[in-house]
């Protein structure tokens, strides 16, 4: 899978998106991001890449022309499955949405700053515009590397155990129960018997009860 990301400050999505389990996914080849300094594409000797909005009002707006010639360059290179535009007015991100998105080839994402984007880049150029929660940030920058990794550990190859991708809360529309490791007793506070008596079947029906609890305890609107 590769993953363009289109950014007027791409140091912000540098450090995420190098460290921990991303960096080995790209580094063993599992999805290649490709980041782009909007700032490259700017108009004149200033590198002009935004402007005060038509009829007046706070802040600066995303100008059409770099990010035309950049979504131009990268169409042209190759086909995208989806071009997204990281903004507080999207669709909410969920896992389902991660999963689909785990599933494409290429994808470039649009991070948006300053005031916002001037509307005829999303009308000519966005598939899909997504939120990461009812709330503003000062850019797309962060919501961009929560929709990456939310991806990216999805990809088979990402994570070393196969198995835990697909065990995590919300993959089953419930929370995960409580996890243990060693020592089996920690400061008078013990591990529950089931965990350590090597009965799986048992195990599997103890950690479900365990999911069903914690998600009617929790978030009740998920049952
Ligand atoms: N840009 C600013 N706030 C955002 C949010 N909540 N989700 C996605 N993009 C954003």
């Amino acid at each position: 899978m590769r993953i363009d990301i289109i950014s007027a400050v791409p140091q912000l999505l540098e450090s995420p998106l190098s460290e921990s389990i991303i960096k080995r996914a790209r580094e063993k080849g599992v999805v290649e991001v490709v980041l782009h300094d909007l700032r490259e594409y700017g108009l004149g000797s200033y590198h002009q890449i935004d402007d005060e909005p038509f009829g007046g009002g706070a802040g600066m707006v995303l100008k059409p022309e770099p990010l035309f010639a950049l979504f131009r360059k990268l169409t042209s290179e190759r086909e995208y499955d989806e071009r997204i535009f990281m903004t507080p007015d999207g669709e909410l991100f969920s896992q389902p949405i991660a999963n689909e998105l785990s599933l494409k080839n290429n994808i470039i994402i649009l991070c948006g700053h300053y005031k916002g984007v001037d509307e005829r880049v999303r009308e000519r150029w966005i598939t899909r515009e997504i939120s990461i929660g009812d709330y503003v940030l000062t850019g797309g920058e962060l919501p961009a590397c929560v929709l990456v990794d939310a991806i990216v550990r999805l990809i088979p190859g990402a994570l070393h155990d196969a198995e835990s991708a697909l065990m995590d809360s919300f993959q089953n529309g419930l929370l995960e129960g409580p996890v243990y490791t060693r020592p089996a007793e920690f400061e008078g506070m013990k591990v529950p018997d089931i965990l350590l008596s090597g009965d799986h079947k048992k195990i599997d029906i103890y950690r479900h009860e365990e999911a069903l609890r914690r998600t009617n305890e929790r978030r009740p609107d998920l049952l």
